[in-house]
């Protein structure tokens, strides 16, 4: 039993494991293969970069990972759970619960301060928030660097500012999961940087796994690992200083 892949079955399972995911599109008669045998795993308090050119797959990937769509076959689990076997409800309560996701784009809503962007995934199952729900929501405001920016409207704030109000509203419900489409995709390098740094603390504070797509080498290097998504195919890329397996 010393033997070291014996230890490794033997362990927990990771955070989540991908394993042989396909996916297709409807394409005329045909149909549009985005993803073959998508395999990876990562683990508690890693970082997964995906990058690849335009239309290659990586928002199909993530929206598999959130269950916001379907895969043709192939499983991923969370936890060591089968989540695509979830439908109604529990799919429902799956992406409210255990995944938090970070957009290129904000998605702030305009006519709500930052404090209440924070609060707003709270809604989705109750009428109402808490005086705690709010010191949370503050809590997390000062965690991302904000905190004076709780009664700010998103037009007030600058592009690195309302992204890290959209990292604080992730991360309200404590997901497992952190899925990021390039979430730096509107900002300068330096500010991109910040953002990518404080993923990385906070996916080690929280013990969450992160998947973060972009098209940016220098920030994805930054990460434990990064995949290359190309012709449908997953594969392990160098990106900069870091080798990745
Ligand atoms: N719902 C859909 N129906 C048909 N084709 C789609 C759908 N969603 C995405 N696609 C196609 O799948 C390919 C990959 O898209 P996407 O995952 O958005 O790529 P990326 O995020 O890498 O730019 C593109 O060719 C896109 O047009
Ligand atoms: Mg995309």
């Amino acid at each position: 039993m010393s033997d070291p892949e014996t230890r490794k079955e033997a362990g927990p399972p990771p955070l989540l494991a991908v394993a042989g995911l396909d996916k297709s599109y409807p394409n005329g008669a045909e149909r549009l293969t985005i993803l073959r045998e998508a395999t990876f795993a990562v683990g508690t308090s890693e970082s997964l970069a995906v990058v690849g050119p335009s239309g290659s797959g990586k928002s199909t990937l993530l929206n598999l990972l959130g269950l916001l769509d379907v895969p043709d076959r192939g499983s991923i689990r969370v936890e060591g759970r089968e989540i695509t076997l979830l439908s109604g409800d529990a799919a429902a309560a799956y992406r409210r619960d255990k995944t938090g996701f970070v957009f290129q784009d904000h998605h702030l809503l305009p006519q709500c301060t930052a404090l209440e962007n924070v609060l707003l995934p709270l809604l989705s199952d109750r009428s109402k928030t808490t005086a705690q729900d709010r010191d949370r929501a503050r809590g997390l405001l000062d965690r991302v660097g904000i905190p004076e920016k709780e009664n700010s409207f998103p037009d007030r704030l600058s592009g690195g500012e309302r992204q890290r109000v959209a990292i604080a509203r992730a991360l309200i419900r404590d997901p497992l999961l952190l899925l990021c489409d390039e979430p730096t995709g509107n900002l300068d390098q330096t500010a991109g940087r910040r953002v990518v740094d404080l993923f990385l603390e906070l996916v080690r504070e929280r013990r969450m796994a992160l998947v973060m797509v972009t098209h940016n080498l220098e920030l994805a290097a930054l990460l434990d690992r990064s995949l290359g998504l190309d012709d449908g195919r997953l594969r392990p890329v160098q990106t900069g200083g870091a080798t990745t397996e």
